[in-house]
C-alpha cells in the first residue's frame, strides 16, 4: 500500500539540536521546511543571542545539502527589549557554532547597521529580522537591508504577535506587527501566530515555487495548527532545562 508523503517532511524528519531561549522554540520546524524548500546561499539573521534560531537554520541547511552559510548579526550587548546580558552569551554560542556548524555559521559582531556593509547588493536569499523590535528599528533594519536582497529572497519577522497579554508592559514597545501589516500587501507572505508570530514575505521576484507553494498552503485551515503543534512539541523538551533568562520586560 502506497503512504501519502507528508506535506512538510522537513518539519517531520528533522528534531532540533540546540534549545537555549523559549521565544523562537516554536518556529524551528517552520524553519527546516522553508530552508530545505528555499536553500539559501546566503542566509543572514539580525539577532542571534544565544543561537537557537540559527542552529536551526544551520542544522537543516546541513540536514538538506544546501551550502548555505548562514551569518548571525549581534552585537551581544542587549537592547531595550531584553536589558543587558552576561558576556558568556556569545562565548558559548560562539563556541557551539564552532564545534557543531563550522563550515554553515559565521559570526558577525557588529551593530545591523554596520554589518550590512559586509554583503553584496543582491546577495541575501534569506534575512531574519529579530533585532530591536521597535517600530523604527524594524522599518531601518527592512529597508537597509532590502537592497541586500536576492531575487529569489524570503524575510522573516519574529514577534508579529508580542502583546501585553505574553509579554507584559515591555510589549508596548513592539512594533513588528505594524510594520509588518504595512509592507506584507506588496508581496506574496504568510504569517504563523504561534510563539509569539512569525511573518514571512516573499521579496524576490524570482521566487522558489516550493516557497509559494508553503505560501499558498498557508491558506489551508490546518496550517497554523500544524506549525503550532510541531513547536509545541520543541517547547516541551525545553521547559525541563529551566534556562534562566533576560527579561523581556524592562
Ligand atoms: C530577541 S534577541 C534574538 C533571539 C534569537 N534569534 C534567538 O533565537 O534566541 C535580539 C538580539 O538582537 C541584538 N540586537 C538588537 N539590536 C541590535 C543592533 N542594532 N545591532 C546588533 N545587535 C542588536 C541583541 O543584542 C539581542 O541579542
Amino acid at each position: 500500500m502506497n503512504e501519502t508523503p507528508p506535506r512538510f517532511p522537513w518539519a517531520e524528519r528533522l528534531c532540533p539540536r540546540l534549545l537555549k531561549s523559549p521565544w523562537w522554540l516554536g518556529h524551528i520546524p517552520f524553519a527546516f521546511e522553508l530552508v530545505a524548500r528555499l536553500r539559501p546561499r546566503i542566509l543572514v539573521e539580525l539577532g542571534t543571542y544565544s543561537g537557537t534560531s540559527l542552529a536551526a537554520f544551520c542544522q537543516a541547511a546541513e540536514a538538506c545539502g544546501a551550502a548555505t552559510v548562514c551569518y548571525g548579526v549581534d552585537l551581544w550587548e542587549g537592547d531595550i527589549h531584553m536589558g543587558s546580558f552576561d558576556a558568556s552569551v556569545f562565548r558559548e554560542v560562539a563556541d557551539y557554532m564552532a564545534e557543531q556548524h563550522p563550515r554553515s555559521a559565521v559570526l558577525l559582531r557588529k551593530s545591523f547597521d554596520d554589518a550590512a556593509a559586509d554583503f553584496a547588493d543582491g546577495s541575501i536569499d534569506l534575512l531574519h529580522l529579530d533585532g530591536t523590535h521597535t517600530y523604527e528599528a524594524v522599518a531601518n533594519d527592512f529597508r537597509t537591508w532590502l537592497p541586500k536582497l536576492s531575487d529569489r529572497a524570503v524575510v522573516l519577522f519574529h514577534d508579529t504577535e508580542v502583546t501585553v497579554d505574553n509579554a507584559g508592559e515591555g510589549a508596548r514597545r513592539f512594533g513588528v506587527r505594524r510594520f509588518f501589516d504595512e509592507t506584507k500587501s506588496g508581496y506574496p507572505h504568510l504569517e504563523l501566530t504561534h510563539c509569539y508570530g512569525l511573518g514571512l514575505l516573499v521579496v524576490g521576484a524570482r521566487a522558489e515555487l516550493a516557497v509559494l507553494e508553503l505560501v499558498e498552503l498557508a491558506g489551508s485551515e490546518d496550517f497554523g495548527d500544524y506549525f503550532a503543534a510541531k513547536g509545541a512539541e520543541v517547547s516541551r523538551r525545553f521547559a525541563p532545562l529551566g534556562q534562566e533568562l533576560p527579561r523581556l520586560d524592562p
